[in-house]
């Protein structure tokens, strides 16, 4: 066909006829009946849209194409282009081309597919057994009804919603609106809108992504014992009523006449309730001329604040935050992150970037590789892990780039809230105070290694460095013109090298920026501990007492222990300061704090905070009372994430190197706090090692201490085996009294019951751990790991938190006195 040259006038009219052909092809195939009559059926067909319309033909009951994906059978406003669907029975299964629905003699109603004759749905009122059907009919409101021969309505579209409800329509109680997936998406979605047997209308979410609770994220509070609708008047306002009409709770009261508008109120995919409102000609409206949908009102008006999932993601999913867009929750992936599916923003968002890497033991530079996306207003709800008070948002900047834990953290009013993957109930709203970082990795620093995470990547190479800057170099040479340019750059790196060499000494020069660590005069620690009144322990390396420091105006008195060493033998002042600040930097909640020092001429000391409950060592083998199976093994998963902190944590890698029930303090609710960490490099005189020299304590030293191997975090993690065993059973891992000399060392003999299967004998006094003794067998395999010989086969913390907490197996483990 050519629209170039004039068509003559038989071509022009049978192209009319075709043209006014199409535009009838609804009318033609729309019988808008009155009455369908049984034996009669619909059948699903390409480009032929067949229904039963009602009298008005503002309403049609019949099958609708949906995305080229299959039929869905489904009541739509006809009158309108858009066609929206208010009621469908197969959403959750769209059946194919040349499916039927029918009303059968006997007048049932069925969705069948012929080829396979399976039946996919039908209209189910067998819960009256007298009922007898005489026809179907289209109402004129919106209601699909089938009716005895007294038109009495034995079912209903009214009574069976999906998402929408009609003016006319009224809920009962027990009734619930499904929202669909999606827009496009008729399978259910998340969310309902439920009036509850108890009278309560309530908004839930199921938690996704599983729905093993539903969490309820706006409800009426109408909880009473009369009973209660939802009714949708003839003007469309929507409110609770109870049985005499009186009006118990109003959601939206709008009054809109039905001649000029038609109306619905649906419960949408992203979980608001929304009532619009849509003129019938462009002339009745005051709204706007422009024919379309109007929203009226939203419960909740602010879904992004109000939905906080507790154990899901919230109104986006993982990773992305919602913002409100006009009552709209739309989500958003933040810099470095991109939608799992484009086509499905509730689904989240994924990492762009390879995560930092934890097993990095180099103090690696991470402001090279990371840097921080801004969300101002921006929060992710119920994903911290850990936070600070009163630091500077430079110090969270900096915690967090050190932390390989840390994927982004929120600063707000001198608290830093450190916060872990996957982000959840993230949202901005400029209700929100403060601000959100999220850590990401810099351009040119992404996976360069398709082998997954890591190797190679935190460790950047000098020599990659420079390769770059010739490549560049010489492309930009290259060209004469650029050749000014290279200059000027190459200026401006040395000269902004040159700077960052200087504030670097500056740094060291000045006490620890960005901390709070005292630095405390030799008389005011004498005036501190009352003249070292009162000594609360002492070990090979020092000695410890209490000390109280009085108010200074910001916080009340508080008590300190300050530990004196020895034989200090930092070589310098700047070592000295280099070990305090390194250990000052460390923040968690299972390791003592350094609150300050000392460091005059002769006198070297710290200042920790105090711990009320001393120390493992006295609870495990002191008189005292003893502490409860699952306390202690509280204690011990405490002590692996300090340890966990120290090994991975910080942005200096620290070794502990004496980890013993002595060092590990308990506080007033008795929480394990790992102390006395960060003493390994202050403390040691030469890095050759002799049995003399080793630092640790007897019993808990790894076997590399001995013989001419390099000592790493893994000498921790067999310290820790040890401990561990100790308190499983609460005893020593050494006790030359016991009677049976299999029993005198703890390792060798826990090793033995676990072989012979009777790990009873080891707990035997203990009630609540012979009740428990899969767990107790855990443990031990557990320890037995950390106590091999071969530091390579021991697990790094890591492992041993993710054991303990059974995300991963406990594997058998080999004997540890075996090799
Ligand atoms: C459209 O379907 C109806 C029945 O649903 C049928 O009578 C009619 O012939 C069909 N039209 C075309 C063009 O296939
Ligand atoms: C059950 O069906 C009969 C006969 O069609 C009808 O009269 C009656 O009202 C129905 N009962 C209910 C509870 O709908
Ligand atoms: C529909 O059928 C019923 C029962 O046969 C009849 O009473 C009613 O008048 C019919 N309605 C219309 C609009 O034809
Ligand atoms: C609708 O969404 C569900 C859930 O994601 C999916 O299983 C189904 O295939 C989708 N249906 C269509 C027609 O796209
Ligand atoms: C949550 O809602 C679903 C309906 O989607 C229901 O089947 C399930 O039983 C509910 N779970 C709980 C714990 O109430
Ligand atoms: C509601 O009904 C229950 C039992 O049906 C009854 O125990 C309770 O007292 C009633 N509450 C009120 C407020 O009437
Ligand atoms: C309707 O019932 C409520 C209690 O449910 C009562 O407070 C109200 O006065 C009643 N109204 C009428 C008109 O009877
Ligand atoms: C519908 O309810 C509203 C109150 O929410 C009332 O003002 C209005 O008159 C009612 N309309 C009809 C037709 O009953
Ligand atoms: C629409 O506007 C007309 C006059 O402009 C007014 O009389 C009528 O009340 C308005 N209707 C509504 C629903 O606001
Ligand atoms: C998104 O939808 C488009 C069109 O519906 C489709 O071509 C594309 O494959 C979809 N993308 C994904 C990731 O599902
Ligand atoms: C990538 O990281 C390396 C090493 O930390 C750093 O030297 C380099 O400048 C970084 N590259 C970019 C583009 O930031």
């Amino acid at each position: 066909m050519t629209f170039i040259q004039p068509l003559p006038p038989p071509y022009l009219l049978r192209l009319f006829l075709f043209l006014s052909w199409l535009l009838q092809f609804h009318v033609l195939n729309a019988q808008t009946y009155t009455n369908v009559t049984l034996g009669s059926s619909l059948i699903a067909q390409d480009n032929n849209i067949s229904f039963w319309g009602s009298p008005s033909g503002e309403f049609a009951f019949g099958f609708r194409q949906i995305q080229k994906v299959g039929f869905l059978l489904a009541i739509w406003f006809d009158k309108i282009p858009e066609k929206t669907i208010v009621w469908s029975a197969n959403g959750d299964n769209l059946v194919p081309s040349g499916s039927k629905v029918e009303l059968t003699a006997n007048g049932n109603l069925n969705l069948i597919v012929p080829e396979t004759r399976e039946q996919i749905w039908k209209a189910d009122y067998s819960d009256n057994i007298t009922a007898v059907i005489a026809y179907a009919a289209m109402l004129d409101i919106g209601n699909f009804v089938l009716a005895s021969s007294d038109s009495v309505h034995l079912w209903e579209t009214f009574k069976q919603p999906t998402d929408t409800i009609l003016p006319m329509q009224t809920l009962s109680r027990g009734s619930t609106l499904f929202a669909r997936y999606m827009d496009t998406n008729y399978s259910k979605g998340r969310f309902m809108f439920s009036l509850q047997s108890d009278g309560n209308l309530v908004l839930y979410a199921k938690h996704s992504p599983s729905d093993f609770d539903n969490n309820s994220y706006w409800a009426s509070d109408t909880n009473r014992n009369n009973s209660i609708e939802l009714v949708s008047n003839m003007s469309g306002s929507i409110y609770l009523a109870s049985n005499n009409g009186s009006i118990i709770y109003t959601i939206s009261p709008n009054v809109v006449s039905s001649k000029d508008f038609y109306q619905r109120a649906i419960l949408e995919h992203d979980g608001v309730f929304r009532r619009y409102v849509y003129p019938k000609s462009s002339t009745t409206s005051n709204i706007s001329t422009q024919r379309a949908w109007f929203s009226l009102s939203t419960t909740p008006s602010n879904m992004c604040l109000i939905l906080v999932d507790e154990k899901g993601v919230g109104p986006c999913g993982f990773n992305s935050y919602c913002m409100n867009d006009q009552g709209r929750p739309t989500c958003h992936c933040p810099q470095g992150y991109s939608f799992i599916d484009p086509n499905d923003s509730s689904k989240g968002c994924k990492q762009d970037f390879v995560s930092q890497n934890c097993d990095d033991h180099e103090a690696s530079p991470q402001a090279d590789v990371f840097r921080f996306y801004e969300m101002p207003n921006g929060d992710w709800l119920r994903s911290d892990y850990n936070h600070f008070e009163a630091v500077t948002e430079e110090f969270c900047r900096q915690n967090c780039l050190a932390d390989c834990f840390c994927a982004a953290a929120t600063f707000r009013d001198g608290f830093c809230y450190k916060k872990k993957s996957p982000l959840s109930n993230g949202r901005i709203d400029s209700s929100i105070a403060g601000k959100t970082i999220v850590k990401i990795r810099k351009l040119g620093n992404s996976s360069t290694t398709s082998q997954g995470q890591g190797s190679g990547l935190s460790k950047p190479e000098k020599k990659g460095r420079n390769s770059t800057l010739i490549v560049v170099g010489s492309v930009l040479l290259s060209s004469s013109v650029f050749l000014n340019i290279f200059l000027l750059l190459v200026t401006l790196l040395v000269t902004r090298s040159n700077n960052l060499k200087k504030t670097k000494e500056i740094q060291q020069g000045l006490i620890f920026p960005g901390m709070d660590l005292i630095c405390f005069t030799y008389e005011e620690i004498k005036k501190i501990t009352n003249e070292f009144e009162e000594e609360i322990g002492s070990g090979a390396s020092g000695t410890v007492f209490k000390g109280l420091v009085p108010s200074d105006g910001h916080n009340g008195n508080y008590c300190v222990a300050v530990k004196r060493f020895k034989n200090i033998v930092a070589q310098s002042e700047t070592e000295f300061k280099a070990e305090v600040d390194a250990i000052g930097r460390t923040n968690h909640r299972n390791l003592v704090k350094l609150m300050g020092f000392c460091n005059s001429e002769q006198h070297q000391l710290l200042v920790y905070e105090f711990m009320s409950n001393d120390s493992l060592a006295s609870v495990l083998f002191g008189d005292s009372s003893r502490l409860n199976w699952k306390s202690r093994i509280q204690i011990a998963l405490e002590t692996a994430r300090g340890l966990l902190y120290l090994h991975q944590g910080c942005s200096t890698q620290i070794i502990h190197c004496d980890i013993k029930p002595q060092n590990i303090l308990l506080d007033e609710y008795f929480s394990a706090k790992v102390s006395d960490f960060g003493l390994a490099k202050l403390l040691k005189t030469d890095q050759s090692r002799t049995t003399t020299l080793i630092r640790g304590t007897k019993g808990y030293v790894a076997p590399e201490w001995f013989r001419n191997m390099p000592i790493t975090v893994k000498v921790d993690v067999y310290s820790y085996g040890i401990l561990l065993l100790e308190i499983i059973c609460n005893r020593k891992n050494f006790e030359a009294t016991t009677l049976v000399e299999t029993q005198m060392v703890l390792s060798d003999w826990a090793y033995d019951c676990y072989a012979a299967r009777n790990l009873d004998q080891l707990v035997k006094d203990d009630n609540e751990a012979m009740d428990d003794l899969e767990s107790v067998e855990k443990y031990v395999k557990i320890a037995m790991w950390c106590i091999q010989e071969s530091p390579e086969q021991r697990p790094t913390m890591k492992n041993v938190i993710q054991m303990i907490e059974g995300t991963i197996e406990v594997p058998i483990p080999p004997d540890p006195s075996s090799s």
